[in-house]
């Protein structure tokens, strides 16, 4: 599938790893049908899609380069789409936003023991070492499990909480974070989560009576460490395994297109410089042979599968791949349905609900369908709430009030789950 377009489709982003000056950002909203299947065109004709939806009224936000400005700029007018411009330019917001988080860190640096604040982010030792240390001090209700190593050999462990009555196959929730790199609030949200469970486990007991919580933060550690580095790094989603391109090299698959149920099929990219690369083969990144391998240890426990993205404010389950619904998709809506009120209803923050395919855009390869085709009863995609200019970037005195609002979410999910199941 290699073609012209291919080719300079390649090479534009070659371009963009180099740096974002000049670049803009754009808010776009369909108003209509046809407006929205045009933005989706847009998103396979290179266009960089920070967050795309096909619902009408809802805003999507799209980088563009200084070569794409004037074209992309007529078809707005063209067309009447109702757009804003956010940012107009993308390398110096990034680099301001970095030197800010370099300042916080500084402010506030961690005790290494003990609770967890939610005023910054953490770097994967950090939770590595923060679970390790909740092990620690709970050991008769928390356990941590290696389950493997990513590709540059950094560690992946598992948290598992419970009530410590050691009942055996009791029946499990599994969930995830930081498959994408820089989506750095899911790490953040599901610390809080961890958090909850274990050190406030009075407040929910009713959430470990029937049921242990197996828990990875970090599915991507390079990808994670990765943009840790550097302003260019910030955006960066795939692993870190290097490929080859065009004589270029290009780091990383997309995890979330990486998994062998209906692979690399639509809305995946056969291109390993593309952010939706599905790899070379299904499981060829070691990050998802861990999830997968779990899923299938869990299967015949897990009940519920729960993997935490931003951003969006969406709750889709499969499926992902098609866009068919399930024999039992009422079952997960009411599920994802009932997280959606919980959060509406506390926070005023409104979540879409529904399937992937329908509700966001139609992706083939990722880790909830094959959850769900693993046999988990339920399984959702959560995409939290957005922040900072690219969306990815909600500043550290933000973090409190999306990880709390996600926790209303999930606690609603699991309360339903455990009613039903
Ligand atoms: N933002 C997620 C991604 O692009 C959404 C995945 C939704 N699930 C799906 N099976 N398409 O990876
Ligand atoms: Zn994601």
């Amino acid at each position: 599938r290699l073609g012209l377009f291919t080719l300079l489709f390649g090479l534009a982003l070659v371009a963009a790893e180099q740096g974002y000056e000049g670049y803009r950002i754009y808010e776009v909203t369909p108003t209509n049908a046809a407006q929205g299947k045009l933005l989706h065109g847009l998103s396979q004709q290179g266009y960089d899609f920070l967050s795309l939806s096909r619902l009408v009224g809802h805003p999507s936000r799209v980088i563009v380069s200084p070569a794409q400005l004037s074209s992309f700029e007529e078809l707005l007018k063209e067309q009447l789409i109702s757009n804003r411009l956010l940012n107009d330019n993308l390398g110096a917001t990034i680099a301001m936003e970095f030197a800010q988080r370099q300042l916080q860190r500084r402010l506030s640096p961690i005790t290494g023991k003990g609770r967890l604040s939610t005023d910054r982010y953490y770097t994967h030792e950090e939770i590595t070492n923060y679970i390790d240390d909740l092990a620690a001090r709970y050991p008769e209700r928390v356990y941590v499990k290696t389950v493997g190593w990513s590709y540059e050999k950094r560690i992946i462990k598992t948290i598992t909480i419970t009530n410590g009555d050691r009942r055996p196959n009791k029946k499990v929730i599994f969930m995830d974070g930081t498959f994408h790199a820089r989506e750095w609030i899911s790490p953040a949200a599901v610390l809080y989560v961890i958090d909850q469970l274990a050190e406030q486990f009075d407040q929910n007991a009713d959430l470990l009576k029937d049921y242990d919580w197996v828990i990875l933060p970090v599915v991507n550690p390079d990808g994670y460490e990765h943009t840790q580095k550097g302003t260019l790094a910030r955006i960066f989603r795939k692993t870190r395994q290097p490929y080859k391109y065009l004589g270029q090299t290009c780091y990383g698959a997309d995890p979330n297109r990486n998994f062998d149920f209906h692979w690399n099929e639509e809305g995946a990219s056969s291109t390993p410089c593309v952010d939706t690369y599905a790899g070379p083969k299904p499981f060829s990144e070691p990050e998802t042979v861990v999830v997968r391998d779990l899923m299938h240890s869990l299967a015949d426990r897990g009940v519920m599968y729960l993997t935490i993205h931003s951003f969006g404010n969406y709750l889709l389950y499969p499926w992902g791949w098609t866009n068919d619904l399930p024999e039992t998709w009422m079952d997960l809506d009411e599920v994802a349905k009932a997280g959606g009120d919980a959060i509406e209803a506390a926070t005023g923050t409104v979540y879409a609900v529904g399937s992937s395919t329908n509700v966001l855009y139609i992706a083939a390869g990722a880790s909830d369908d094959y959850a769900f085709y693993a046999g988990f009863n339920i399984s959702i995609t959560m995409e939290l709430s957005g922040g900072g200019i690219t969306g990815f970037d909600p500043p550290a005195s933000k973090i409190d009030e999306f990880v709390t609002e996600t926790w209303i979410g999930i606690r609603a999910m699991a309360e339903k789950v455990i009613e039903k199941y």
